[in-house]
């Protein structure tokens, strides 16, 4: 049997790509292998949407080539989402590429699975280059999709993210039209509250109020909400082409907060966009201040290619990125802990993930439905169990528990 090695870099949708590609080459009667000195396939799936993924693919093709003198069978293959070098061509001519179905993936995890809702982006934010690589938004058919949540239930998977550059733009364009929050509710009738549902990436634009309630209300789906913000300030969101304001975004976060359940947002924050002053940088501050995030996704900005925003003279120095995010991490691991310590004592519905994990003396691990990792160090549940435990000892990037 032929040997795969498949490495995917960057985001979740990169990972759930490399799943599908996985399967389809399965079906050729590939077999995967994480040791690439035994591979006669490497397939490395790229990312391009950060410089620093883009870089890594570069250096590890240089680390395979004594594999390749010293098997010269063995094929090495580049594929994903690189970004196009030539034209501007955000949105194609020819008609809209169709959703493309998906083949059977093969899927890493027993427990948690992708499920590809929808791709591209029809918005053009200045420092983003989804819109040249996976091009305009599309839909994937609502059965479809009920067919594989159904199928993953029947498999005895417990969790799913629903996946899409913008998510929560849904449905826009399929007729006839359903919305984001109509989907999660069909999901969860489909898997008949048997599983947890998540889903990334949201624009904050499509954050409706009708989406606000389903979070609220729909049991399946979890009490965390990937939201990014990427700038607390509303001259740099601007030049961003976010197409809200700090205002509106707090707006869709007390929506999202204020009543019922202990809902946890958690959004992307760019570090160091063109022109970013250090007031503007405190607005960033400030937000997080304001908001409390449980946890957070920062990034250096790094010039993509096609992108209005590599253009802009105003471009920040390195080391004073490097300065940044480093207080931004250190503000938010503060903040972070004060938050777990507010959860000492409480309850929470925890999906085991791993077993015993000697490296952290801990029994097994999951996650609670606001995805914060909890370790037990005694008992000994199984993946897959969901147990209800008592939160033990906080820390600002993982709680201990008991089980209850
Ligand atoms: N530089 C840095 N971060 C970026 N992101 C997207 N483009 C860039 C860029 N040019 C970040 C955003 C987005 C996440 C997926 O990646 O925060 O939400």
């Amino acid at each position: 049997m032929p040997k795969l090695t498949l490495i995917p870099f960057g985001c979740q949708a990169n990972e759930a790509d490399s799943e599908k590609i996985a399967g389809v080459l399965a079906g050729e009667g590939y077999e995967l292998t994480e040791r690439a000195e035994e591979a006669d396939l490497i397939l490395l799936n790229t990312c391009s949407i950060r410089e620093k993924a883009e870089q890594k693919v570069y250096s590890l093709l240089g680390t395979f080539q004594h594999l390749k003198a010293r098997n010269p069978r063995l094929k090495i293959g580049l594929c994903g989402w690189r970004a196009p070098r030539g034209e501007r061509r955000p949105h194609p001519a020819e008609p809209l590429p169709l959703y493309i179905q998906s083949p059977r993936p093969r899927r890493e995890s027993r427990l948690k699975a992708w499920v590809s809702i929808m791709e591209g982006c029809n918005y053009l934010c200045t420092f983003c280059v989804v819109p040249y690589t996976r091009g305009p938004e599309r839909s994937r058919p609502p059965h479809d999709i009920l067919a594989e949540v159904r199928d993953l239930v029947e498999h005895g998977y417990r969790e799913i993210t629903l996946l899409g550059q913008t998510v929560n733009a849904y449905g826009k364009n399929l007729r006839p039209r359903i919305r984001f929050s109509d989907l999660l509710r069909a999901i969860d009738a489909a898997a008949g509250g048997t599983i947890r549902v998540r889903f990334t990436s949201s624009h904050p634009r499509d954050f409706t109020p009708d989406l606000v309630e389903a979070i609220a209300t729909v049991p399946g789906v979890c009490e965390h909400v990937h939201l990014p913000v990427q700038a607390g300030s509303n001259r740099v969101l601007r030049r961003m082409r976010r197409l809200y304001t700090r205002e509106e975004y707090m707006d869709t976060i007390q929506a999202l907060t204020s009543p019922g359940p202990d809902i946890a947002p958690s959004p992307d924050v760019i570090i160091g966009f063109p022109g970013e002053t250090e007031d503007d940088f405190r607005d960033t501050l400030r937000l997080l201040h304001e908001v409390q995030y449980d946890s957070l996704f920062a990034f250096k900005y790094s010039p993509r290619p096609l992108t209005p925003a590599a253009t802009y003279s105003d471009q920040v120095a390195e080391a004073l990125k490097t300065e940044r995010i480093t207080a931004l991490l250190a503000l938010q691991d503060q903040i972070a802990l004060d938050r777990n310590r507010c959860r000492l004592g409480t309850i929470q519905e925890v999906l085991i993930e791993e077993g015993p994990n000697p490296k952290m003396g801990s029994a097994a691990t999951g996650r609670t439905r606001r995805n914060q990792l909890v370790h037990f160090s005694e008992g000994s549940p199984s993946p897959g169990e969901i147990v209800s435990s008592v939160i033990t000892e906080a820390y600002s990037h993982y709680l201990k528990g008991k089980i209850a």
